[in-house]
């Protein structure tokens, strides 16, 4: 058995094991789609959950500047047109890539842009579904024969981060991943149950998304994780083995990690060591040099 199906495997039982732990009955190969459904909102829970235990305010460093169809998983075979950014001279400046509604929204004009930056203060279109999704090949934490819609990014981001998945396994590196695309009616769904699980919408909007404010939407980002974690989306991520390689050797597969630590005051959010963004070799690589976020990145 090869590397990535043992590793697989291993998920598999594990994530078996937690969803026993949370009350669900069925293992992954006799889950209906209901039960990925609930897996799926165990997942998203975590995500909040681990996120705000371990968000101390100390632990950062100084701030620089002080619903889905299933029909969905179809993979779609058309390829989707090459980005017309070439060049980090091609950036969309953030002020240019707004317009503000009669009733003071401020929406953004490129969501399919590799550049696309989404924030609290930046809203993506409520229609805004990304084309060419599709799931990669790589593993996540749900099993071998699962078929979710968050398990999806757009094309243009598959190989890329197979290519990262390949190198972290050659590091003996083993991760797996967790949430990619979701639409903005699914995110309605995870921000309401944190709102629940925070006690309010300010709480919960430090670790999760407004609908509409979730890169996730833009399909170019996915949650990842790793055994030494217990294939949980908690800080303690970026101190392990697997999340300092991930911080090292994102940028050379075109992705960055999009909310540092110590960044809170540009991006909005704490620390999150697990949520990896597309953006293409070229930006990644001046964001890594440059100890950039995204926001920086592109209003420079
Ligand atoms: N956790 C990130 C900010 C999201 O909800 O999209
Ligand atoms: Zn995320």
């Amino acid at each position: 058995m090869n590397n990535l199906k043992k590793w697989g495997r291993t998920a598999a039982v594990v994530g078996t094991m937690m969803i026993l732990a949370s009350g669900c009955s069925l293992p992954f190969s006799m889950a209906t789609k209901t039960d990925f459904d609930n897996i799926s909102s165990e997942q998203d829970n975590q995500d909040s959950i681990q996120n705000g235990q371990n968000s101390a305010k100390g632990d950062r460093k100084q701030s620089k500047k002080n619903s889905d169809s299933a029909d969905q998983n179809k993979v779609e075979k058309s390829e989707e047109p090459p980005s017309t950014e070439k060049n980090s001279s091609d950036k969309p400046m953030l002020k240019e890539t707004i317009k503000v509604t009669t009733d003071g929204t401020r929406i953004i004009t490129n969501p399919a842009s590799l550049l696309v930056c989404a924030n609290k203060q930046r809203n993506l279109p409520a229609d805004y579904i990304p084309q060419h999704l599709v799931i990669p090949d790589i593993r996540f934490i749900y099993g071998p024969n699962a078929h979710k819609p968050n398990m999806q990014i757009r094309k243009i981001a598959a190989q890329p981060i197979e290519n990262l998945f390949h190198a972290a396994n050659e590091a003996d590196i083993h991760l797996f991943g967790v949430s990619g695309y979701r639409s903005y009616d699914y995110q309605v769904t995870v921000f309401a149950r944190n709102v629940k699980e925070y006690g309010s919408e300010e709480e919960a909007n430090q670790v999760s998304a407004h609908p509409g404010q979730s890169e996730h939407q833009t399909g170019l980002t996915m949650d990842v994780t790793a055994p030494s974690v217990d294939y949980r989306l908690t800080q303690k991520f970026g101190q392990t083995k697997a999340g300092k390689w991930l911080a090292a050797h994102a940028w050379k597969y075109g992705f960055i990690i999009r909310y540092p630590k110590g960044e809170h005051e540009i991006t909005g959010y704490e620390y999150e060591p697990w949520h990896i963004r597309y953006v293409g070799k070229k930006a990644a690589k001046v964001i890594a040099e440059k100890d950039l976020t995204l926001e920086e990145y592109l209003s420079k």
